[in-house]
């Protein structure tokens, strides 16, 4: 039986009113998939529960953070005790070094760490640490890596900005992003004829390890090698984006999961988002403590927030993080063999009804792309069927499965995601599948 989403209809009218497309991201406001997006009440677990009344299997995840599922009772508990001894300080607690010394548990190449309150604002002031730390202005980012609203940032980039075809964005000035350098993802030649043009001018390389924000793309074999290897020889950084898969492809991100969490191939600067804060706004940059020591006040480079290291943030990535450690044997198989099935499970129905879909998946999180071709970078994405992709995704909102609203964002599997959920959720891809080619 089809769902109603009448009573999120009228919620999104008044929304409208008073907030632009009446979101406050704009890929919520399923723009690229039609149809009213569900306004949420709650979540538990697995599951979403809209104004309507229906209950989702929740495929985002809140674009990565729930990887524990929703309301998990120690991250609750947590939040509600902080909240008792007031909402925020402006000033030092012990549980900001608390959560980075368990985040440099999980991430060894973060020697020193600076909370934010975002992954975007991780993003640009990991930017012009490196900028700052080398003296040079030039950096490489990928095309469908998206790293933040930051205006150098906004150039090819992912996520949102891919779903409108927004080519960057209006209100970023020419000379912001002139030394921005934009590279297709996997293709080392570009990246180094890019330093031989700019030989002593490029400060850093920036990039998903993984690529979340054009859908799922890996990287190729001897990839992040290769990027080590140049931005060593030309005494440039490497940053690692791992907003989304830090903690989430292993505890040590996926850093851990290719064997660069330390030693010569190891980042220097990593910056994260998402599941540290646990569901609150957190992000993290760090790495190198020779680099992060040119922070402001030790250093010449300036970054500053009023709720940054926000108590009740801390406490839920404390929270969270404490659990993962703790059940980190059990929880990664878990999510793998959770995600492989619902991954390769709708794959084969698609492969049964003749339909051409490429599956990308690394650990949990995974993208069906809508093209029979191999998805390896940002061009190869853009060749999926959209229009499909929109019937599909429609098809399974309306069979209680929330799929992320774009072609060019990733699915995420939690640790609440069991059989059941598999189950659903291949029941209603048999469905939203031959309705989305008929
Ligand atoms: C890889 C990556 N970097 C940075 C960001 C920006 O993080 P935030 O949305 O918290 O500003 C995102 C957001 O999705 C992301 O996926």
């Amino acid at each position: 039986m089809k769902l109603s989403f009448s009573r999120s209809g009228v919620l999104q009218q008044r929304a409208e009113r008073f907030l632009p497309g009446g979101v406050d991201s704009p890929v919520r406001a399923f723009r690229a998939v039609g149809g009213h997006p569900p306004f949420v009440e709650s979540a538990a677990g697995a599951y979403l529960m809209d104004a309507d009344g229906n209950r989702f299997v929740d495929m985002f995840g809140s674009w990565g953070p729930m990887l524990l599922g929703h309301a998990y009772p120690a991250v609750v508990e947590a939040i509600q005790q902080a909240a008792t001894k007031s909402a925020s300080f402006g000033a030092s607690t012990a549980a900001e070094a608390d959560l980075a010394e368990l985040v440099q548990q999980c991430f060894p190449s973060v020697e020193k760490l600076r909370f934010v309150s975002s992954g975007t604002e991780a993003c640009m002031s990991a930017i012009r640490l490196a900028r700052g730390f080398t003296g040079r202005p030039f950096f490489i980012k990928f095309e469908g890596c998206y790293h933040g609203h930051s205006d150098a940032l906004l150039v090819k980039a992912g996520s949102g900005v891919a779903t409108f075809g927004i080519p960057g964005s209006a209100g970023v000035p020419e000379e912001t992003v002139k030394h921005t350098i934009a590279l297709p993802y996997n293709d080392l030649a570009t990246v180094e004829a890019a330093f031989a043009a700019r030989p002593d001018e490029i400060a850093c390389v920036i990039l998903e390890p993984v690529v979340g924000n054009a859908g799922t793309i890996a990287p190729a074999v001897g990839y992040l090698k290769g990027l080590r290897e140049i931005t060593k020889k030309h005494g440039a950084l490497l940053i690692f984006d791992e907003v989304m898969t830090g903690f989430r492809l292993a505890s040590g991100g996926a850093q851990e999961l290719y064997g660069f969490e330390a030693g010569e191939y190891a980042p220097d600067l990593t910056t994260l988002g998402k599941i540290v804060g646990g569901g609150l706004p957190v992000g993290a940059f760090g790495g190198r403590a020779e680099v992060m020591d040119y922070l402001a006040p030790l250093g010449p480079v300036y970054q500053a927030g009023t709720l940054s290291g926000n108590p009740l943030a801390m406490a839920a990535g404390i929270a969270t993080l404490r659990a993962l450690l703790a059940g980190r044997e059990a929880i990664y198989p878990k999510l793998e063999k959770t995600t492989a099935a619902i991954a390769d499970g709708v794959a084969k129905i698609a492969a049964e009804l003749g339909i051409g879909l490429t599956t990308n998946r690394v650990g949990s999180m995974f993208t069906w792309f809508f093209t029979p071709e191999t998805v390896t970078d940002f061009a190869s994405a853009e060749k999926s069927n959209t229009e499909a992709f929109a019937a599909f995704h429609r098809g399974m909102l309306e069979r209680g499965v929330w799929l992320p609203p774009s072609q060019f964002e990733a699915a995420f599997v939690g640790a609440a995601h069991g059989d059941a959920e598999v189950a659903l959720v291949l029941d209603a891809a048999r469905g939203a599948l031959h309705e989305a080619v008929r």
